[in-house]
Formats: C-alpha cells, structure tokens, sequence
C-alpha cells in the first residue's frame, strides 16, 4: 500500500509541474481528487488492509491528499499569476508614443475673413446689421433707383423664384433701404454681410453664390472724404499699412458719384503680375455717396442728410491674402482645401 502511494505521488506530482493550463489543472484534480480519483479509491481500500497496517497506511494516505491539495491550490494561484502577467504583457502600451491629436472643427475660410471684416470695421463703429438672402424685386432693384426694364439691371444676372417678385438678392445692397427704415431718423454706421446669388456661369473666377460686405454711413455731414477715409484704413488693416489707394469713377445707379476703389497690388507692390493683370491695381469695392433717390426710399430727407455706401467682396480677398486660384474651393466642401486655413 505504502509504495502504491509512493508511486502516486511521484506520478500525481510529475503531472502536476508539467501542466500549463486551467483545464489540464482540473482534468488533474478530477484524476487524483476527486471522489472518483486514484488517491481517493487507494484511501477506501484503507479498510480492506489487515487491522495492523491500517493506522499507518490511513496517515500516509490522509497526509498525501492533504499534500495534493495544498499544491493543487498553489498551482491554481501560480496560473491564475501567469495568466494576469500574460495579459498585461499583450495589453502593455508604449507611453512614450506621441499622443493622438483630438480633431477639432474649425471654421470655413469664408467666416474667417468675415469676421476679420467685422473686426476692422467695428474698430470704426460699424455695427453689423443682417439682411435676408431671399430678397423682394422691389428691395433689391426698384428701391435702389433701378425700375422695372431698367437697363442697369443688367448687371446682375438674377435668380428668380418661383414666386412673383422674389428672387435671390444679387448684392448686399437691399439691405440699405431695411436698415435706413429701421434707423430713421437717427444716423447710421452699419455693415451689412451674406451671400449673394448670381445666376453665371461657374468658372475659377466667378461662383454663382459668395459673400459681400455692404456699408452704410447716414448723417447730416456725410462726405465723401469719410468713403474714403473708412476705405483706406479698411484695406490697410487687411493688406497691410503701406496700402496705396485708388478712386475710378463708375456707375452704380444706387450711388452718385459711383466709384470703384481700388489698391496697389498685394503681390508685386504695383509692378505690375499676373495677379492684378499687370496694371499694379486691384479693386477692393465698388462704393460711392447714396443716391438721393435711395435715401428718400429709406426715409431720409436727401435735402438733409447724406451718406457713404460701399460694397465689397469676401472670397476674393481671401484668395489674394492666402493665394488660393480658384473661387470654386470655397463652396465645393473638398476637406482637404478647407482644413488648411485656420
Ligand atoms: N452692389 C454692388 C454690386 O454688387 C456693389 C456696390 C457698389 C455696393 C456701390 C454699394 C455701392 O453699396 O455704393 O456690384
């Protein structure tokens, strides 16, 4: 008997160091342990021994199982230790790794050189003054001294809707007569930002939607020395201090006299290049002094006061500041173009 131990316990130990998994742990305890198991038949035969063997077999056997199961247990905590270290091993990560930027939104070209625009312009205290995009025939044409079939109408080609009388404001302009009826009698330094529609054919140059600045100046001496103060320092501030001006005379039928405003070049300092098509100059606004006719419109004695109104551009001086060459990059939401600017 005592040696059948022996032998189990020299078999039972081998089996137990050379098992390196949970299931093979308990496929062990099941052999050896269990109430089926080799060493629990060899201690029921206890009884079947001659009385006088049986005190020192029972011991040996009690002691052996005893034994089993104390190194049944470690063996169980050392897996358990093996596993844990297995799986931090497999998890492990290198801190040192530079950490992955968050993405941020970030806001459209357009929106930034807008709010560059408001900036300067509050600094001479133009308030911002919104209009809608949807527009009457009567607020974006007539009111500006443009009849029905007046040939200056020309200019804009027009985006009609559907409903008589409505269309797609061609200009910021309208919004002149809506804020002259909403200051009136009081004087006025707004401008006036949205986008503007044009129904013309989409090429590199020209989008058939982009934003506009409008401004308006009403008061009781309003001249056109201001226009051309408010102009200067617009563009100093956005193209740089060294900024030479220029006053065309134009035609606007909202604005008499009418001119067209314009800067020395950006890129070659008026030498002369491709980008101002090598006359030194760039236009920066149409403008000119309000038409009488277009201050009574908005409720203002012509007789009495008198104002500036000027308007300009959004994405062109956006492309000339970052030196972007087609217009279309703007609105056509190709990320890649977008994500380079702020
Ligand atoms: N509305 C004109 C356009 O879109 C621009 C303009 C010219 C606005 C002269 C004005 C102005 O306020 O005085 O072409």
């Amino acid at each position: 008997m005592l040696d059948k131990l022996d032998a189990l316990q020299q078999k039972a130990s081998a089996a137990l160091e050379a098992l390196t998994d949970v299931a093979a742990l308990e496929a062990w305890h099941a052999q050896y342990l269990s109430r089926r198991g080799e060493l629990t038949q060899l201690l029921r035969s206890v009884g079947q021994l001659p009385p006088q063997e049986r005190p020192v077999a029972g011991r040996r056997a009690n002691e052996l199982k005893a034994a089993l199961e104390v190194a049944y247990e470690q063996r169980q905590a050392d897996l358990k230790r093996q596993a844990r270290a297995q799986a931090l091993t497999a998890e492990r990560v290198d801190v040192t790794l530079p950490g992955r930027p968050p993405s941020l939104g970030r806001l459209h070209l357009s929106t930034q050189a807008l709010r560059r625009i408001y900036a300067i312009f509050a600094d001479m205290g133009f308030q911002v003054y919104r209009a809608p995009d949807i527009e009457t025939d009567e607020l974006n044409f007539e009111l500006l001294n443009m009849p029905p079939h007046h040939p200056a109408r020309e200019m804009w080609d027009t985006f009609y809707t559907t409903r008589e009388g409505v269309l797609l404001r061609t200009h910021t302009s309208p919004g002149q007569i809506r804020a002259m009826r909403d200051y009136c009698p009081e004087p006025i330094r707004v401008i006036l930002p949205g986008m503007c529609y044009r129904y013309e054919q989409v090429t590199a140059r020209s989008e058939m939607m982009f934003h506009q600045v409008e401004g308006l100046a009403v008061g009781k001496q309003i001249t056109m020395t201001d226009l051309k103060g408010t102009m200067a320092e617009y563009a100093r501030r956005m193209f740089g201090v060294d900024r030479q001006m220029r006053f065309r005379a134009s035609y606007f039928p909202f604005t008499e006299p009418s001119v067209e405003v314009d800067m020395d070049c950006i890129l070659c300092g008026g030498e002369g290049c491709r980008v101002c098509k090598y006359t030194g100059w760039l236009e920066v606004s149409g403008a000119g002094m309000v038409h009488p006719v277009v201050l009574y419109n908005g409720g203002y004695d012509p007789d009495v006061y008198s104002g500036f109104a000027f308007g300009m551009g959004v994405e062109r001086p956006a492309m000339l500041i970052h030196g972007i060459d087609d217009i279309r990059s703007f609105f056509s939401n190709d990320l890649r173009f977008l994500e380079q600017f702020g």
